[in-house]
């Protein structure tokens, strides 16, 4: 595909002699009002050099543009060059590309050759997998999914919080007040009722807290009893853990959690030591971080226990011996940034130049418009009933607007799993927002369904377009006078961005780029829809007008699937 702005950065240093091409692009603008042009370059920079005013300047450029076949109309506005592409070649070099490469229209080959882990979800064993869980579950899945669509070799990593001392009171609490049939028949709830437990007989009878610490050191001995009841405890969570997966339509490679690195920690501590970085502090080692403006990280316990802090460390170093990564990206709340602060600092100071490497990708709050997510007083609200709850409603919608589908059940599903995967991805991720029922289920606004609707009308034009002139339509030789209006040429624009909203996407591990950018494709397409008849008697007419609708269903369905979330053809 033509780089319109690297050609117009040609042009224009064939004319200013006096700065890079490179400069040159990066003050190419693609002006806000269309009526500016499509691309627009300042002259305020030339004044000093050229010793002439910006307007004079622009006059000038503007005027050695103007035969350039490239160009419909240059003008100059002010210190401005506007620039007015020439619709039909504009047309041609996106629509080529998006027709050619189909699904993988967006794709690259820019990370070829190089790895990137993405560590997402990461819950802890047998705590309830709650609606909190959705943001690093479903933002983590779609950076995987840009990374790799950018041409990275990914590893998807869950590091599941499966280690610490509460295993100890869990066993503890198991062995005093458990039964088997509850653990597994509801394991989370079962198993969270049972650490619930042991904190008010703990209250009463304090000698159950050193009780959970022995069983926490048997079992971090290896112990063969305490190891058979936490990997059952593991087994039965997980299991929970993938029904929520598997509705997501989400996977991982790994699932070495936090347990994965108990038999790799003393080398670190040694590691520490050597680099003179532990101090004692009431019996426990710590690492003292004022110099960089942090509170001291906590290694290892006064009983020698190592900490949540200690398995990162270890973490991180395994993932570079083992997979050598070029980055290793940790989709974890904003809450931890102190956390991922402090053990990057540690690992930098160990001497691992790749420390930096590391990069923690934060993310705000979710709460419930009714407030109800509270885990401390006990009101969770679990992720799966959220899902079911979201299929459950999309429905009834289906039922009531008679939305066309063969599989009701299917559509449903699609439809409302996708909307809740949708509004999770549609703000910057890093703002705290409010879940709310109407918002996400809305056919009509910047959502799930309305995007997954708009191409579901886009499938349904093209099948009563009819398979010859889609196929002649796929294959590029169509007349492009037909799609020079303005909302069909807007559309084109559009279509001709989404890769480069990918790679920004990517850059700046902020998949709500993608979602808005399939938003605005859609609002465009839609527009377009609504001021043009595509399906016309006129045979040339239809093709072009069938060509358009093509590369916009191809391009929300591949940025659909960045996301995770499933185009249907029907809806
Ligand atoms: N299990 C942790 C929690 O639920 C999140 C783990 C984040 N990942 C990490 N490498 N520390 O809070």
């Amino acid at each position: 595909m033509i780089n319109y702005k690297e050609q117009i950065a040609d042009r224009l240093a064939a004319i200013v002699a006096d700065l890079s091409i490179e400069d040159i692009k990066n003050m190419v603008e693609v002006p806000a009002d269309n009526k500016m042009g499509d691309y627009a370059f300042p002259c305020f920079r030339l004044a000093k050099v050229l010793r002439k005013a910006p307007p004079m300047i622009a006059k000038d450029i503007a005027q050695k543009l103007q035969e350039d076949p490239m160009f419909s109309k240059v003008e100059q506005v002010n210190a401005y060059v506007n620039m007015f592409v020439a619709r039909e070649g504009f047309i041609k070099n996106a629509l080529d590309e998006v027709l050619e490469k189909g699904d993988d229209f967006g794709r690259s080959s820019k990370g070829e050759g190089k790895t990137v882990i993405v560590e997402y979800s990461s819950p802890n064993i047998a705590k309830p997998f709650h609606i909190g869980h959705i943001r690093s579950t479903v933002i983590g899945n779609s950076i995987y999914k840009i990374y790799d669509f950018l041409g990275y070799d990914t590893v998807r990593i869950n590091h599941l919080g499966d280690y610490g001392t509460q295993f100890g009171k869990m066993i503890c609490a198991y062995r005093r007040w458990g039964n088997k049939e509850d653990v597994v028949k509801e394991p989370i709830k079962t198993l969270l009722s049972y650490y619930t437990k042991f904190h008010v007989e703990a209250e009463k009878d304090p000698s159950l807290d050193q009780e959970a610490r022995d069983i926490f050191t048997k079992l971090e001995k290896g112990a063969a009893e305490e190891t058979e009841l936490w990997q059952w405890f593991r087994d039965e969570s997980l299991k929970e853990f993938t029904r929520v997966y598997d509705m997501l339509g989400i996977e991982f490679d790994s699932y070495a959690g936090e347990s994965f690195y108990s038999d790799k920690m003393p080398r670190f501590v040694q590691e520490l030591k050597d680099a003179n970085l532990l101090e004692e502090s009431q019996g426990a080692q710590i690492v003292n971080l004022e110099k960089y403006d942090m509170s001291p990280a906590l290694i290892t316990k006064s009983d020698g226990s190592t900490l949540y802090i200690t398995r990162d460390i270890a973490a991180a170093v395994y993932r570079k011996e083992h997979y050598d990564f070029y980055k290793n990206i940790y989709v974890v709340a904003s809450q931890q940034n102190l956390h991922f602060q402090q053990w990057i600092q540690i690992v930098e100071l160990l001497g691992y130049e790749w420390a930096r490497d590391c990069v923690h990708v934060p993310f705000g709050l979710v709460s419930l418009e009714d407030g109800t997510m509270s885990t401390r007083e006990g009101r969770v609200v679990f992720l799966e009933d959220v899902l079911n709850r979201a299929v459950d409603q999309t429905r009834d919608i289906i039922k009531e607007k008679n939305v066309n589908t063969d599989n009701i059940d299917e559509t449903a599903k699609m439809v409302g799993i996708g909307a809740v995967m949708f509004q999770e991805l549609s703000n910057n991720r890093i703002k705290d927002y409010v879940f709310s029922w109407d918002k996400v289920l809305n056919f009509e606004g910047e959502t799930g369904p309305y995007v997954q609707y708009t191409h579901a009308r886009a499938a349904s034009v093209l099948r009563k377009a009819g398979e010859e002139t889609v196929k002649k339509a796929s294959e590029g030789a169509i007349d492009l006078s037909y799609l020079t209006k303005d909302s069909a040429y807007e559309l084109v624009k559009l279509l001709y961005t989404f890769p480069d909203a990918v790679a920004e996407a990517g850059d700046k591990y902020e998949p709500s780029i993608v979602t808005r950018h399939i938003v605005n494709i859609a609002q465009a397409f839609n527009r377009f829809y609504h001021d043009e008849h595509v399906l016309v008697d006129d045979e040339g007419e239809k093709t072009a007008k069938v060509a358009l609708v093509l590369a916009a269903k191809t391009a929300i369905k591949n940025g659909l699937g960045l996301l995770g979330i499933k185009a249907p053809e029907k809806m």
